[in-house]
């Protein structure tokens, strides 16, 4: 599974590296490093529903820290089968 969180300006503005370092510690929390492959991503084109991430091809909007752990649960653990 591949995971890019949007650093480009606006999502920056709204947290987005707060939001690739909740993502770094979980996939080391959770021993995923083999499954998963974190990049940062320029512009997604959704500047506006805060900050933007895409799993594989899914664009998901909208993360901050407080919607991170539901995203993390039914976006990456779950189909991943964890
Ligand atoms: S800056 Fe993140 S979607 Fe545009």
């Amino acid at each position: 599974m591949k995971i890019f969180v949007c650093v480009g300006s606006s999502c920056h503005l709204k947290g987005s590296y707060h939001i690739l370092e909740a993502f770094k510690q979980a996939v080391a929390d959770n021993h995923l490093e083999d499954d998963i492959t974190l990049s940062a991503a320029f512009c997604l084109g959704k500047c506006r529903d805060g900050v933007s991430i895409k799993i594989d091809e899914e664009i998901v909007t909208g993360l901050s820290l407080e919607t991170f752990p539901d995203v993390w649960q039914t976006k990456v653990l779950k189909p991943l089968g964890k």
